[in-house]
């Protein structure tokens, strides 16, 4: 697996990655041992960077746990990545924002114990607590770097204003946002970012699970499933997706590759300095996946592309946008 590298502070990663969401929210219910196995399998492939946050356990770090348990035997061999910037005291009714100091250094302590590490190797700010100066959190971080229980600093959902400052208290080595053949609007920050000598990562860059062939309508989905709600599944957009994934899913088939494969080899030619971490539950598919790192697309493969969905997928991403500041 060929690496790439994120931000001037010396992170370096796997080209292609692994977002552990899925396996205990957001796309229904999760089966453990099987996410455990796709995770392990991820490690055997060169997949050395993975992805988790405070809130893909509603605050009692299951998510972090189930990663932590799963890694323990390379654990010194890969990048650890998660989240602070919720909440989570009280998810019965919902969560908000919180970046305030104690509650960065709080969730730090948190994950270290749940994920069973000494040190949180990419620290994200999830969202912008709009209550905090970003000086602050960036201040907070900065502390944490220098105790040594974090090495990387990274925002999330970010606009140019918040990474600038933040960047100037503390060196910001990646900004994660969502990004695929569906969802564009983040290039727009991508000079921002080349100016300062940050890296990207790309989330949910499959779409959700869209940009795979394998869509289904949104009540055809479990309950707990956030795809039922989606706006790219409701009706009107989401003939109109299936129809571009179809086309996408010819030009894939003609070079003999799957439409995942094509869907993330797209986002690695776009910048050098990007690395999708694509989740999944399955260990064929993180085989499939992780194939995407060494796709290569040709000009007239990019301009086909482009053609299909010259700038996105037909829907917002979300019910409720974050706001960029
Ligand atoms: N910073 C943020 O706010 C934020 C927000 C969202 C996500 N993220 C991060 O990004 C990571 C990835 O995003 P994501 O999980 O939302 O979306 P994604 O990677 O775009 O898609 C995941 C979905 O695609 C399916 N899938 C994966 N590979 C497939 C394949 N080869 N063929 C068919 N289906 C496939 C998975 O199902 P199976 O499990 O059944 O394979 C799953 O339902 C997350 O795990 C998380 O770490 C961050």
């Amino acid at each position: 697996m060929q690496h790439r590298t994120l931000g001037a502070q010396g992170l370096d990663v796997s080209a292609i990655g692994y977002g552990t969401m899925g396996l205990t929210m957001a796309y229904g219910p999760g089966d453990e041992t099987e996410g455990r196995a796709a995770i392990r399998r991820a490690h055997e492939l060169g997949v050395d960077f993975f992805d988790t946050a405070e809130l893909y356990g509603w605050g009692t770090g299951s998510n972090e746990i189930l990663l932590g348990e799963s890694v323990k035997d390379f654990r010194d061999e890969i990048t650890i990545a998660t989240k602070f910037g919720f909440d989570l005291s009280d998810v019965q009714n919902g969560f908000g924002l919180n970046s305030r100091p104690e509650n960065i250094r709080a969730v730090a302590d948190n994950s270290l114990r749940y994920l069973g590490t000494d040190r949180i190797d990419v620290f994200y700010q999830h969202r912008v607590d709009p209550d905090v100066p970003i000086e602050d959190v960036a201040g907070t971080v900065r502390e944490l770097i220098d105790a040594g229980k974090v090495k990387y600093f990274g925002l999330s959902e970010a606009g140019p204003e918040t990474i600038r400052k933040a960047h100037a208290v503390q060196p910001v080595s990646v900004l994660q946002t969502e990004y695929s053949l569906f969802e564009r609007d983040v290039e727009q920050l991508f000079p921002v970012l080349e100016e300062l000598g940050i890296g990207f990562v790309a989330y949910s860059p499959l779409g959700r699970g869209f940009i795979t062939g394998t869509a289904k309508p949104a009540a055809e989905y479990d309950e707990t499933d956030l795809r039922r709600v989606d706006p790219r599944w409701q009706a009107g957009n989401f003939e109109r997706n299936v129809a571009a994934v179809d086309r996408i899913a010819q030009l894939a088939a003609s070079k003999g590759i799957t439409v995942p494969q094509l869907a993330l080899a797209w986002i690695l030619h776009q910048k050098d300095y990007i690395v999708p971490i694509p989740g999944s539950r399955s260990r064929t598919r993180v085989e499939e996946n992780t194939t995407a790192a060494g796709v290569n697309l040709t000009d007239a493969d990019l301009a086909q592309i482009k053609a299909i969905l010259p700038t996105g997928g037909f829907g917002a991403r979300y019910t409720q946008m974050p706001e960029w500041v």
